[in-house]
C-alpha cells in the first residue's frame, strides 16, 4: 500500500493561504528597527498579566539575563553575559523594540518565536518594565517600600530548584 507520490507531494505543500496549527507569522524584518519601534503593546499590565511575564521571563530568560534582569543569569559565565536589561539604552527602547528582539533574536540570543507565542511574550516585556521600575524605584514607590518595610528585590524566585509555576 503506501501513498502515491502524488498525494505525498501534496502533504509537503499546504493549500495556499493556510498556515500550520501554530505558527504565528511574524513579518516585521530583523533590520527594520522603525516598524520594530512602532509596535503597540497589545495588553495591560494587569495583575494576571504581569504574573504570566514573569512565570514567562523566569523560564525563557532567567537563564541568562538573571531574575533582576541584570544579565548575572545562572549560564553565567559559561555562556558570554548578557547586556543588563536595566540600561538607559533598554529604558530608552519601546516595548515594541524589546518585543521584535525576542521574536527575532539578536546576535548570539535565539529567538523566542516559537517556543513562546506573541501574547506571552508582550505580557514578558511588561515584566521587563517591572524589573526595571523595581531596580530603579519612582519616589512614590521608594515612600511605598519605606512604609511598608518591603523592597521591590525581595521577590526573586530560587532559580537553584525548578519552580512549579501555578496553572493559569
Ligand atoms: C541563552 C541566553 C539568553 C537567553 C535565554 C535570552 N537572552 Fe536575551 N540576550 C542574550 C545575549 C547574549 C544578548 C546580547 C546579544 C547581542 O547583542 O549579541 C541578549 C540581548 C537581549 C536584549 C537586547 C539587549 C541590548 O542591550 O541590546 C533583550 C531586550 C533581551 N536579550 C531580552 C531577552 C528576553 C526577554 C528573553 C526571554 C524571552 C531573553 N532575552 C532570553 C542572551 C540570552
Amino acid at each position: 500500500m503506501g501513498c502515491s507520490r502524488r498525494e505525498r507531494r501534496r502533504d509537503e505543500n499546504p493549500p495556499v493561504g493556510t498556515v500550520p496549527v501554530n505558527y504565528e507569522p511574524y513579518t516585521i524584518a530583523l533590520l527594520d528597527t522603525v516598524a520594530a519601534n512602532a509596535l503597540q503593546n497589545p495588553l495591560t499590565a494587569t495583575g494576571d498579566v504581569l504574573e504570566a511575564g514573569r512565570k514567562y521571563y523566569n523560564t525563557f530568560c532567567v537563564v541568562c539575563h538573571g531574575v533582576n534582569g541584570d544579565g548575572r543569569g545562572y549560564i553565567v559565565p559559561k555562556f558570554t553575559m548578557p547586556p543588563s536589561l536595566l540600561s538607559e539604552k533598554l529604558l530608552a527602547w519601546p516595548d515594541g523594540r524589546i518585543y521584535h528582539t525576542v521574536s527575532m533574536g539578536q546576535g548570539l540570543m535565539p529567538n523566542y518565536r516559537q517556543q513562546v507565542p506573541a501574547d506571552k511574550r508582550w505580557a514578558i516585556i511588561h515584566y521587563v518594565r517591572a524589573l526595571q521600575r523595581a531596580a530603579l524605584p519612582l519616589p512614590e514607590d521608594s515612600l511605598a517600600m519605606k512604609q511598608g518595610h518591603f523592597s521591590f528585590l525581595d521577590d526573586e524566585p530560587d532559580t537553584a530548584k525548578p519552580v512549579l509555576w501555578p496553572k493559569r
